[in-house]
């Protein structure tokens, strides 16, 4: 059973995916069930560096970065990517990143309350509710 939004990742080649549809059916890839990506809830030492925060940036628009403290974008860790995603999922914006990018994503959409989330190549996905 899988769920709009959810992420799985193959622990054998690495592919990692996200639901579009959701439905009934087990992902497999490998000839082995995906597993599924949790968000991370509570992880001491972690969250500085990987949480997405709203800020305003000196344009006065709103930008999601990862992290309070700036997460590392080196080639051996980095993150992956940023989405936003509204709570009634009819907006959905997603960044792919490459080590040396600023880890950052302009959410153009006119909606008060965003979902965040961010993949670390290392130390997984973390989620913040986000408010304007
Ligand atoms: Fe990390």
């Amino acid at each position: 059973m899988t769920e709009l939004n959810e992420l799985y990742r193959c622990n054998i080649c690495g592919n990692i995916v996200e639901v579009v549809g959701n439905s009934y059916g087990e992902l497999v890839c490998c000839n082995e069930p995906m597993e599924k990506i949790e968000s991370k809830v509570q992880e001491d030492g972690l969250f500085e560096k990987h949480l997405p925060v709203l800020i305003h940036d000196e344009d006065d628009k709103y930008l999601i970065r990862v992290g309070s403290s700036e997460h590392p974008m080196e080639e051996k860790h980095y993150i992956m990517f940023i989405e936003a995603i509204s709570k009634d999922n009819k907006y959905l914006k997603r960044v792919f990143l490459n080590p040396g990018e600023r880890p950052e994503l302009y959410p153009d959409c006119k909606c008060n309350h965003l979902n965040a989330r961010e993949l670390c190549n290392i130390h997984g996905l973390f989620e913040s509710e986000l408010n304007k």
